[in-house]
């Protein structure tokens, strides 16, 4: 799809958005570890455990998407080659058809072991949630001379290694713009401005459902925590009418 049309990737946690997405048209659904926060009320992404992923990329799976279905290794599952390929290998066998593994050059001989076992695989530069606790925050990537050079260096590196596509998170729009023209692959941003190939947004944001802190680059799409919030209030009204409250005669 590089250079041909706009790729476009939203998260999927459950059996009906999984639905909703491939009902949608959106080809790549991914059961980002965002989970951790978006589903399990975990404050960062460290939490997330290979049995939370397992358990939700089975649930994913089973709608069938039309959708390619990529999942998110979590914090702690791809340290050596070794349990890279055999935690990736546990969520294929769940139902993923790519993993995805945050890093560049750090983690290459584990993007190199994912690559020579044939499984599919999606890079992560620019902000790494799962490295949030080091960072200590989240942080746009690419504003120094050495951040950038280290990206594209990163970004060569992850397309040799042989990736499917490179999420960009929070990478300044023109580093993004440039990484997408060192990439050999699709390049999905995430607040990294409009010059990547494609976008890929965690969908309770982008429907307006996430309950709280709502990122910058999260445009104003929908509120569906209101419309929801005041059907529930409209039921509970209705069934507390005393009308509503008499036993049948
Ligand atoms: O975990 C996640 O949801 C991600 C984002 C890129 C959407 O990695």
């Amino acid at each position: 799809m590089k250079g041909r049309e706009k790729v476009l990737a939203l998260t999927a946690y459950d059996f009906p958005t999984a639905q909703l997405l491939s009902e949608s048209g959106i080809p790549l659904i991914l059961v980002g570890d965002s989970l951790g926060m978006v589903v399990l009320g975990y404050p960062d992404t460290t939490h997330v455990t290979m049995a939370d992923m397992e358990h939700h990329v089975r649930a994913v799976a089973r709608a069938r998407p039309l959708s390619l279905l990529a999942a998110d290794l979590p914090y702690g599952s791809y340290t050596t080659p070794k349990d890279a390929v055999a935690n990736a290998q546990r969520l294929i066998n769940a139902g993923a058809e790519a993993v995805k593994a945050e890093g560049g050059r750090s983690i290459l001989p584990q993007l190199n072991a994912l690559r020579d076992s044939g499984i599919p695989f999606i890079g992560h530069l620019g902000m790494l949630p799962q490295s949030v606790n080091i960072e200590g925050g989240y942080r746009i990537k690419g504003k120094t001379d050495s951040e950038h050079t280290a990206l594209v260096d990163d970004c060569k590196a992850v397309c040799q290694a042989g990736a499917c596509a490179i999420v960009l998170e929070l990478v300044t729009a023109s580093v993004a713009a440039e990484l997408t023209s060192v990439s050999s692959v699709p390049t999905l941003g995430i607040g990294s401005g409009p010059g990547c190939d494609g976008q890929i947004l965690v969908t309770t944001d982008l429907l307006g459902l996430s309950p709280g802190f709502i990122p910058k680059h999260v445009k104003f799409h929908g509120q569906l925590r209101d419309q929801a919030k005041e059907i529930i209030r409209e039921w509970s009204l209705r069934i507390c009418q005393p009308e509503n409250q008499k036993p049948p005669s």
